[in-house]
Formats: C-alpha cells, structure tokens, sequence
C-alpha cells in the first residue's frame, strides 16, 4: 500500500490516525529545532513536520529533500499550534515517524507554483510540469466536467455515441487537409477528418436517429488563441427535425453544462438575431452582446457637407464610447493608429466629443458644424460626456473594422466581465460567399447545408443572396458551435455541388458515397458541433484555448515536447514512396 489518503484529505476528525501519504515535495522550511515539509498530490497538499529533539536523524533527512521529489512518509495526524485558514487540510499536520524517497527529481527548470516563474515556452516544453500546478489542472478537470456533463445530458437524450475514422478521404469544411501517406496504396493519401461531416449524415441514413462523438478533427489553418490544428468537437446528428429542434436540444445541454459545472443559470431562452441583423448591429457573426456600444449609420448625416472621405464613402458608422469625452489627443491618437495597423486596415478614425459642457469638438470641425455634430450625437444617442468614433469605407470593410475596435474598446473600458455569460443564436447565414482569389462562391458553412427554401429561386440568379438553414452559438464574441439543417435530396446535393464548381465527375469522385445514400432512403436530418476547446475556455473566463488542452501546440503548429513535427528518415520516406525536393 503507498498510501492509505491522498494529500487534500486529512481534516481534524483525523487527528490521532496513523496515516501513510505519498507525493511530491512542493517546499520545505528548515526553521532549526523544526522542518516542514509541503507534500503535494492532485488532491491537496498536507504539511509534514519533523521535529530535530524527538529524531535528529529523521530531520537531518527532511532537511536534504529537494523540490519534487517523490516520497512515502508514514506518521500520526496531529493538530496545528498555527493553523493556515487558506489550506483544507490547514488544521492538522503530520507527526512523520518514517521517510522513504520513492524517486529523488533534478531541480524543475520553473518554479510549480501558481505563479510560476517559468515563460510560455519552457512551460510548454515541460509541459509535464506545468501540469502538475493547480490553475492548470483546474482548467483540465473543468474540461472533464463539461464532457462528463456533456455524456450525461446527451445520453438522457437518447444519443447513441459512435466513432467515426480518423483516416479518411477530404471533407470540405473551408481549411486545408492535414494529409497521411499509405504505405500499402502507394502514391495515395489519406486526410484526417475536418469534422466527422458526412459520417454522421451517414449515421442518420442508416437510422441511428441521435448522434454525438466527443472527437478529434484536424484542421491546417493558420492559429489563433480559438485555433489549434488538432481540436475537439462536441459533434451531434438528430434526424427528423427542423431547425427550432435542434437550436431547443442543445439550449438544454449549454443550460446544463453551465448550471452543473459553473452554476450559472440562464433565464429564458437564448436570445436569437438573423445573420443580417448581427452584421448591421455589430458586424460580426459572433456578436459579444455584454455590451452595448452598437454601430449607428450616419452614412446619410454624414454625407452632407463637402467632406470627400466621408462622400466617397459607402458607409460612415459611428459608436458611442458612453462616458469617454474626456479623452485626451494622446489617448485618441492611440485609438487612430490601432485602427490604421495592416491587421485592422482603417484609412482613420474621426472623433466627435459631446463635452460635459454641452459643446462639441471634432476632428471634421472644419466640416461639419455644431449643428451637424449634435444631430450626429442625436443619432447615435449620445449624451454630454461621451464620444463618437467614426469609421467609412466600404460597407463590409468599415463593419469588419467598427468591430474589432467596438471589442477593443470594451475591452479597454472594462465591459467584457469574463463571469458574464452572454450566449446569442445567429441564424440564416448566407448559403455561399463569393471568394476573391478563386473568383467563385464558396460554401459558407459546408456543401451539405441546406438553402432556404424561400430563396431557392434566387439560387441560379442571385446565389449570395440565398439564406441557408445555417445556425451559430455565440457567446461572448466567440463562436462556440455551429450547425445546419442538411440536404437530404440527391438532387439538390448534386445542384449545390455545381454551383460550387465541382463538375460532376469532381462531385461523383469526391462525394460519389454520399449521393448514392442519399438513393436509399435518407431522412431529413441536421445537427451541429460544439468547440470544446471554446466552450471550456469561455466558461473557463479565457479568450486562450491553449491552457485547457493537456498538451497544445505552439502558433507554428509545433509541439516542443516530443518537438514534432519532425522529418522521416531515408527509409520511412522509401517505404511510402515519397522523394521530396
Ligand atoms: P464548424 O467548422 O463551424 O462546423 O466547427 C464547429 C466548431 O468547432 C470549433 N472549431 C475550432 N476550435 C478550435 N480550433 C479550431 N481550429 C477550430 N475550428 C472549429 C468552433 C466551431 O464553432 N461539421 C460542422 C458542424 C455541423 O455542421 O454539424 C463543423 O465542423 O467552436
């Protein structure tokens, strides 16, 4: 037996039992007569004293334990004469009367505190380390509560869990393959699945009726703090339903989640906003409503006067920054070169001040009169004491823009309380958007998310303007998941794949499996998939996946642990016929 408790368990009730604790020494503190010992397990640390009077020799080796070693000690449970109120197990300590080091530990290149002193980089090249402190593994046992929570709710909905391949053929879901050589079909490829997409369309077709798979998909985009290359859906399938099914289904399991594992309770139904409005209001599909500060169309008020930037312009938008007139020339040239970054692309950035005081000041004064600023400010609905920061250009340019500068400045301001949680269904996505580079239209979603079918006479004549039945979770600016009502009519697939640009042997090729079961009796069906990197981070209060995976990659897609990726020697690259250049 190596232990009889675990480090976090002892409490007063305790004192008096002979107990044996195994695990890593966090710190000692040799005080002369006396030695403590911090001993530290997943479960807690406990305090271990050796007093030099009562066993010299058994403090002489207390003393020479270093930071993480691992040891067994045996010893009686006593109470403290200084009781620490901050520890659970802070009223007792334990009398050691036998010490054994299970394994001595070279000194970690960081301290395993929680506030390390170690950086990013070596954190994550010892990441084993880095685990073992406690804000790291409380945001992985957060992780497994939201998937045991997730198993829960969903099992108690009949949804039957089935594993999908991992080596499989190309799906298109907007980003490139991560792809696998076959040694047995030389010269061909496997892809690593983008999301087990047309598995589970699959499933619905063979009449599983509910499916779920907490899964690993694979995506090689470029990373952000929400991206990694490898990451897990919450991935979900029901058949016979409509949208209103589906956005209910998995309300209930976001309510779930947060009520069991954060304690947080919504009331009512999540609000919902139609792509179009979210783009107006905020331009962003993944609106973060913690806030206000939505855009004002002043394209009309603006274009008034001989100002040739805000007359060239399709669209001038402003936001109200509430109660920030007194900003000074320094903070707002602040604000003019983090619009203007290549990152955000703003030509500039017009202010307008309502002081206190009722007067205005701008930096279009020499265009615009106090008249034309007050009605400006009448718009935007702003009061003495605040301030209106304009953007124009284009309208899809000057909206992408207003919103990043909307969520700086909330952020800035402080209105983005990471404890709040502001959930938002977005829905009627546009089926297709048009693509520069390709010069054709791209799915938005993917090709088996179904048009509406009230804009289905637009699909030949006006494609962009085709809604699908596509549906996101937004919460707090992130998207957390995303989904859609899918095609389920060979026909229609095979249209959809025309449009975009696949031609039919293109389409039979790659999607050939999925056409025919359609001929089989399929379903109407639809579904979506949850971020779980995402979903746990937002509860989490973090913008950053990272921390909330065990072991992440670094932004170059590397993992400088094992330090892969990393090349194949002659003989690998033989084998699979690959000679590279
Ligand atoms: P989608 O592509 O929207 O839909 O992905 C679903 C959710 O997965 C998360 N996500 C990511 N998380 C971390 N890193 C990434 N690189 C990454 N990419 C996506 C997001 C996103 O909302 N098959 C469809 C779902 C469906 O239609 O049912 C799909 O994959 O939180």
């Amino acid at each position: 037996m190596y232990r009889s408790h675990t480090c976090g368990e002892l409490r007063m009730e305790n004192v008096g039992n002979t107990v044996t604790l195994a695990g890593w020494v966090q710190r000692s503190r040799d005080l002369g007569g006396m030695t403590f010992v911090d001993l530290r397990d997943r479960y807690g640390i406990t305090q271990l004293a050796f007093n030099m009077e009562v066993n010299a020799a058994l403090g002489e080796q207390a003393r020479k334990l270093g930071r993480e070693f691992v040891i067994q000690v045996t010893g009686s449970v006593i109470e403290r004469s200084s009781k620490n109120r901050n520890m659970p197990t802070g009223d007792i300590e334990i009398n050691v009367s036998e010490i054994k080091v299970l394994n001595a530990a070279k000194l970690p290149p960081f301290t395993i505190e929680d506030d390390t002193d170690g950086g990013d980089e070596i954190r994550m090249q010892y990441r084993y380390l880095d685990l073992r402190r406690n804000p790291v593994l409380e945001k992985l046992r957060l992780r497994n509560r939201v998937a045991l929570e997730t198993r829960k709710y969903l099992d108690s909905k009949d949804f039957l869990d089935v594993e999908t391949p991992v080596l499989i053929k190309s799906t298109p879901e907007g980003a490139r393959d991560f792809v696998v050589p076959s040694r047995m079909n030389e010269g061909q490829f496997y892809a690593l699945p983008q999301s087990p997409q047309t598995f589970k369309q699959l499933l619905m077709v063979s009449g599983f009726d509910r499916y779920y798979q907490i899964v690993k998909c694979f995506r090689d985009e470029d990373l952000r703090a929400d991206r990694q290359p490898e990451f897990t859906q919450i991935d979900c399938e029901m058949a016979f339903v409509e949208q209103n099914d589906i956005l209910d289904m998995f309300e209930g399991l976001i309510k779930h989640l947060f009520a069991e594992v954060r304690g947080v309770n919504f009331e009512g139904p999540f609000p919902r906003m139609s792509y179009a409005e979210a783009m107006e209001r905020y331009g962003s599909d993944k609106p973060d409503i913690r806030f206000g500060m939505e855009f004002v169309d002043l394209t009309e008020i603006a274009q008034q006067k001989e100002f040739v930037v805000f007359n060239s312009s399709e669209m001038v938008l402003a936001i109200n920054a509430v109660g920030c007139s007194e900003y000074t020339r320094k903070q707002l040239d602040e604000l003019t070169e983090w619009v203007k970054r290549p990152q955000i692309g703003a030509k500039g950035l017009v202010y307008v001040k309502y002081n206190l005081d009722g007067t205005f000041k701008s930096s279009v004064d020499k265009f615009y009169d106090e008249a034309d600023l007050k009605a400006m400010a009448e718009k935007a609905g702003a009061q003495p004491g605040d301030l209106l920061l304009l953007l124009s250009g284009d309208t899809a340019k000057t909206r992408k823009q207003m919103n990043e500068l909307r969520l700086f400045l909330g952020t800035q301001l402080g209105l983005r309380n990471p404890n709040e949680f502001a959930p938002l269904w977005v829905y009627d996505f546009p089926l297709l958007e048009w693509d520069e580079d390709s010069e054709r239209y791209h799915a938005m979603h993917h090709p088996f998310t179904s048009p509406k079918p009230e804009d289905l006479h637009l699909i030949n004549t006006d494609p962009g303007k085709v809604r699908a039945n596509a549906y996101d979770l937004a919460m707090n600016g992130v998207e957390l998941g995303g989904g859609s009502i899918r095609i389920h009519d060979r026909d229609l697939q095979s249209r959809m794949f025309d449009l975009l640009g696949f031609t039919k042997e293109e389409a039979q090729a790659q999607f050939g499996f999925l056409m025919s079961a359609f001929e089989y009796g399929a379903p109407p069906h639809g579904g979506l998939a949850f971020g779980l990197d995402r979903l746990v981070a937002t509860m989490g209060g973090s913008e950053s996946i990272r921390d909330y995976i065990a072991f992440p990659k670094n932004n170059s897609g590397r993992d400088t642990m094992i330090d892969a990726p990393s090349p194949l020697n002659d003989a690998q690259l033989k084998e699979l016929g690959i000679k590279l250049s």
